[in-house]
């Protein structure tokens, strides 16, 4: 008997050529234009309920530091907000994908929003993880942005040979590992929505009895 057929894997073996040679990968039609227009629209409607707060507040931040740093604000997605459901089985199979290609032993994701209003806000250069002191490994960003414009400013920068620059437009996912990836956002001068999984390894420091 044959097993039931399981869906394409959301990453071909080009992308993860690329990711295993440069340590990131583009891939455009992620979702679906569909699917990607219903993320936002939910996304927005989030927004409007008041359900994002500025990035890096709270534990004593200086807000004007933390906006000198980023400007966005976000929210993180749980199983408190099934409507996000379709969107986080779409990174899940990326996971799978990414465990079965490399063995990467990627155990779950955090899933976070992230809306930069238009406003010129930015992202600094960083890093998303330090080696040795995070058990994230991968960072995938799925863009929501119907009508992105170069002139919008916004784009992904990436610190890797050749210095990359990624347009954030719509059903495009940028997916790279997060320890070794700098990046910046650029100004953004239009709405731009982002909806980011980190993948995690095991905790480490978690006793194993
Ligand atoms: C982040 C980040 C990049 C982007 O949230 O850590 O770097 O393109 N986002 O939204
Ligand atoms: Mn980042």
């Amino acid at each position: 008997m044959k097993p039931p057929a399981e869906p394409a894997s959301p990453l071909a073996p080009a992308h993860l050529d690329q990711l295993a040679e440069q340590r990131w990968c583009l891939v455009d039609g992620f979702a679906g234009r569909d699917e990607a227009l219903a993320a936002r629209a939910a996304a927005a409607s989030l927004d409007r309920a008041g359900a994002l707060t500025p990035a890096g507040l709270g534990r004593g931040g200086d807000h004007r530091l933390n906006r000198a740093t980023r400007g966005d604000r976000t929210v993180w997605l749980d199983d408190q907000r099934p409507v996000f459901g379709r969107a986080a089985a779409r990174f899940e199979r990326v996971r799978i994908a990414l465990n079965r290609a490399a063995f990467l032993g990627l155990e779950r994701f955090d899933l976070q929003l992230a809306f930069y209003p238009g406003d010129g806000a930015h992202y600094a250069r960083h890093r998303d993880a330090f080696s040795g002191s995070s058990n994230r490994l991968i960072t995938a960003i799925w863009y929501l942005n119907p009508d992105w414009r170069p002139a919008h400013g916004g784009r992904l920068r990436l610190f890797v040979p050749g210095e990359p620059v990624v347009e954030p437009t719509l059903d495009r996912l940028v997916v790279f590992f997060s320890e070794e990836v700098e990046h910046a956002v650029e100004p953004s001068h239009g709405d731009r929505w982002a909806m980011t999984a980190w993948m995690r390894r095991p905790d480490s420091t978690r006793p194993l009895l």
